[in-house]
């Protein structure tokens, strides 16, 4: 569809998806899901990593072993519902770099507002990966992108669990060098700016809120 999207159709994503889309999910499962989800997200996310090889030595001889290469990566969770995903990609990640960016929607006009922003130093030389799981309608995202590349950053992904086509064909607009990694595209947004069908407000299944 475009191709600067991935999908990830593993049967664990989509049957974990599944649950947490379900109205009487609970607040603890929901959580524990997305946690569970973040870390088969974070696999696919990591996928192309550069590599570099180091000597060790196993009990029975010396090798030349692979390892990753360059700076540490960067995470960065658009607050709040961003920390659900960000609690499993670190625990992948341990040794990751984390920030912060706090943009909250303005109820009328759906355009994000910033009240938050403390990022790793020396973005450029790191992968960052972005997350908030759900790509609605692009503009928190295409805004706290647009406030990592004026940081410095220069490669990053995006990772999210679900994802509207409006939201995808935005960020595509804006930043077209930066892969979108989901675990759905939606069929569309309603009037209020949700995905539809979706599975309601993450930060609020997430935090048991509302
Ligand atoms: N944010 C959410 O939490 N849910 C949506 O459906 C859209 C934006």
């Amino acid at each position: 569809m475009y191709d600067h999207l991935t999908i990830v159709k593993h049967p664990l994503v989509q049957h974990k998806l599944t649950l947490m889309r379900q109205r009487d999910t609970s607040t603890a499962s929901f959580r524990r899901l997305l946690r569970e989800i973040s870390l088969l997200l974070a696999y696919e996310v990591t996928r192309e990593l550069p590599m570099t090889s180091t000597t060790i030595e196993t009990p029975l001889q010396e090798m030349e072993a692979p390892i990753l290469a360059g700076k540490k990566m960067a995470l960065i969770s658009i607050l709040r519902a961003g920390n659900g995903l960000l609690d499993g990609v670190m625990e992948l990640i341990p040794s990751a770099r984390v920030g912060f960016v706090g943009l909250y929607r303005d109820e009328e006009t759906l355009q994000p507002v910033q009240y938050y922003f403390k990022v790793p130093t020396e973005l450029e030389d790191r992968l960052v990966i972005v997350v908030d799981p759900m790509l609605a309608t692009g503009n928190s995202s295409v805004a706290a992108i647009d406030l990592l590349k004026l940081a410095g950053a220069r490669n990053i992904r995006f990772l999210c669990l679900l994802a509207a086509p409006e939201g995808v064909e935005r960020m595509g607009q804006a930043h077209p060098d930066v892969p979108i990694i989901t675990a759905a595209v939606d069929e569309r947004l309603n009037e209020k700016g949700y995905i539809i069908p979706g599975l309601g407000d993450a930060g609020d299944r997430m935090y048991g809120t509302k």
